[in-house]
């Protein structure tokens, strides 16, 4: 049997919990985790010692030369997942990069126009799309079920959620708030379920009310508000060609009862949906309907998708989360803040 060998960009917390963990469920299927690199020599050594990684490197430069390395999980923060992409797309070998795709569409673009030019695969780690319930959805979706859908409202809304570690406060490193780091979560999954219809025009407004001020409770560490120059909370309506729309809320913090909501609703001229509770709504014969799909399989999503990203290499077939449709997510959410820096609607770019 063939051996992949997969090597790690950035070994911290995704990395060590859901990554490693994966290439690990897929040793069956001849692959292993033959290296680990991380800037932090502490770090790196820590998931080399935790997954037996025999090579372990401070500098990935030097890890994508080696030859038993075929495809890499870049799962650095948000302002280094494009070099190291293109480096790895360059030196020949496969990328599974973290969400969301880049910093900005300019970034993205030419990390997706890198795997086009090299005719390596790039994949998105928008995991979300492999629970249950989704793909539940998405075939009813698919069957014609739904009818038209014509509008979509997706949230991804915390009451007191801004991460009191990492750089998640920082425009810099992270490229924005709420809206890049859970948005486009939701977005992604939102825009897959509609069939990725093409994003034309864009209102969005962004708001900092919380994170600059001291003394706000913080329900996931406290972070500090002198160095949080992010948004903490985004709206937008998008318009899409076939003239669908989808209002979009994401906030790490929000005065609403629910400590978090992270969900999607479909309206189709057939029927709607919503994502988490999963349900269904129809009307048959003038009588209205709510389905609820029972005995969904539990699904531990990240390990699917590295699953499906070994299986697209190993069976040369299409990853499925591409780059391009991740693109998408990221040119809306450019749009987003771009709007509401204007103050009024935007072209989608
Ligand atoms: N899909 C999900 O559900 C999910 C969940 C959490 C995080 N993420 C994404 O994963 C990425 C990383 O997040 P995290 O929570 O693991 O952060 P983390 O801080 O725990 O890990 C990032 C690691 O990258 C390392 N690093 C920084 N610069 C590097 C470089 N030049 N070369 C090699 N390593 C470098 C850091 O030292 C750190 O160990 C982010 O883009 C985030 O959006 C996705």
């Amino acid at each position: 049997m063939r051996q992949l060998g997969i090597g790690i960009i950035g070994s911290g917390g995704i990395a060590r919990n859901a990554h490693m963990p994966g290439y690990k469920a897929c040793e069956a299927q001849g692959v292993k985790i033959v290296a680990c690199s991380d800037v932090n020599p502490d770090t790196a050594r820590l998931a080399a010692d935790q997954f037996e990684v025999p090579h372990v490197f401070t500098d990935y430069r030097e890890m994508l030369a080696l030859d038993e390395v075929d495809a890499v999980s870049i799962c650095t923060p948000n302002y280094l997942h494009m070099q190291p992409t293109i480096d790895a797309l360059e030196a020949g070998k496969h990328v599974l990069v973290e969400k969301p795709l880049a910093m900005n569409a300019v970034e993205g673009h030419a990390m997706v126009h890198a795997a086009k030019r090299t005719g390596m695969k790039l994949q998105v780690g928008f995991m979300t799309r492999f629970q249950s319930a989704p793909q539940a959805l998405k075939r009813f979706i698919e069957a014609g079920e739904m009818g038209d859908i014509y509008f979509a409202r997706a949230q991804a809304m915390r009451r007191r959620g801004i991460p009191g570690w990492g750089v998640f406060t920082q425009k810099d490193k992270q490229g924005g708030g709420p809206l890049i780091d859970i948005g486009v979560h939701i977005l992604d999954l939102t825009l897959w379920l509609m069939g990725h219809p093409k994003p034309t025009f864009c209102s969005g407004q962004t708001y900092a009310k919380f994170g600059p001020r001291a003394g706000v409770l913080g329900l996931m560490g406290q972070w500090d508000p002198k160095i949080f120059t992010v948004e903490d909370f985004a709206a937008a309506l998008v318009r899409f060609d076939n003239g669908a729309t989808l209002v979009l809320e994401s906030a790490f913090v929000a005065n609403q009862e629910a400590r978090e909501v992270m969900n999607t609703e479909l309206f189709g001229t057939e029927g709607g949906c919503s994502y988490r509770p999963c349900k269904m709504f129809f009307e048959k014969h003038q009588t209205l309907i709510d389905a609820t799909p029972a005995f969904l399989p539990e699904v531990k999503a990240h390990e699917a998708e590295v699953k499906a990203f070994v299986n697209a290499i190993l069976e040369d077939t299409p990853v499925p989360v591409t780059g391009e449709e991740a693109l998408m997510t990221t040119q809306i959410i450019d749009a987003i803040y771009r709007s509401s820096e204007l103050g009024r609607e935007v072209p989608v770019e």
